[in-house]
């Protein structure tokens, strides 16, 4: 059996609010990031653009999604939002269920093994019941796939840095108390960086993980780990040239890159 490439991974929804945060966290832990991304919206990557893979698409042109994950060990699907616009054809169901659908049909035609979907653990005041079911039904179209999957129920995030996330930090404090985080642990709010390093780590598992579902406590958990190593020193692919773009393997027009994304180099 070939052997699978599990530090490949490739990421919908890499320019999100989280999607960035996860695709700098997958890089930290060495991960070799393509992120798909539709190409008039390339520059929302920042300085994260030059240390990943670009594969230009749009999740729901599936004409466009074919082929693009071959050869990769997992597929991130972060494509999705609470926030609907139906006059412009974005309705819940679109944007949670027939993105997830698309993603997961890539994922087995490419013959990628393993499959996370960022999902949600309830919907968030004032976001209407559809989010949530269009939630739960893209969970059970990537349960019926036969791919193995970990679906991450997250609570909502916050930016700890923002002086607006105040009442998230302290909820978040309180929900990290033993007793509470018995009663409502799974809907406590988590700091962005903390939910992004947790999904990371999910992602980036060398062996194959039983299918599961996982929660806020699961992701504080692991996205509060320590860094061990600088990746320089343990994973010798991050010495590699710069990533190139997809499709086309053009040589790579600049340096490798280091332990954290730094800003764009001078063309
Ligand atoms: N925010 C939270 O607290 C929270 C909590 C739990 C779960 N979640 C989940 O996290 C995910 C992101 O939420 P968000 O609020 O950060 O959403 P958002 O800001 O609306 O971002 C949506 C992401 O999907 C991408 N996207 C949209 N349409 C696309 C298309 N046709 N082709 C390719 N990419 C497309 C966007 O890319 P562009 O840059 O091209 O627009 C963007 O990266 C959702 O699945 C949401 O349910 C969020």
């Amino acid at each position: 059996m070939a052997r699978r490439n599990w530090n490949r991974v490739f990421v919908t929804g890499g320019t999100s609010f989280l999607g960035l945060r996860v695709v700098t966290a997958l890089i930290e832990l060495g991960a070799d990031v393509t992120v798909l991304v539709r190409p008039e919206n390339e520059d929302k990557l920042g300085a994260l653009r030059r240390h990943v893979r670009l594969a230009p698409g749009n999740v729901w042109d599936r004409a466009s999604l074919k082929g693009r994950s071959r050869g990769h060990g997992a597929v991130v699907h972060l494509v999705g939002s609470i926030h609907a616009q139906p006059e412009r054809g974005l309705t819940f169901q679109q944007l949670n269920l027939v993105s997830a659908r698309n993603a997961v049909s890539m994922a087995v035609s490419d013959g990628v093994p393993y499959f996370v979907l960022l999902s949600a653990v309830a919907r968030p005041l004032g976001v209407p019941a559809e989010y949530i079911y269009s939630k739960r039904e893209a969970e059970d179209y990537l349960r019926s796939s036969g791919l193995v999957w970990t679906i991450v129920r997250a609570p909502l995030v916050f930016d700890a840095g923002q002086r607006r996330s105040a009442p998230f930090k302290a909820l978040n404090a309180i929900g990290g108390l033993p007793l509470v985080r018995v009663l409502t642990g799974r809907r406590t709010p988590l700091p962005v960086e903390v939910a992004a390093r947790g999904i990371a780590r999910l992602v980036l598992q060398e062996e194959l993980p039983a299918s599961r579902r996982v929660y806020a406590g699961d992701l504080r958990r692991l996205g509060r780990l320590r860094r061990q190593k600088a990746p320089r020193d343990r994973a010798p692919w991050l010495s590699r040239p710069a990533h190139r773009d997809l499709p086309g393997d053009e040589p790579a027009d600049e340096a490798p890159f280091g332990w954290l994304p730094g800003p764009p180099k001078e063309e």
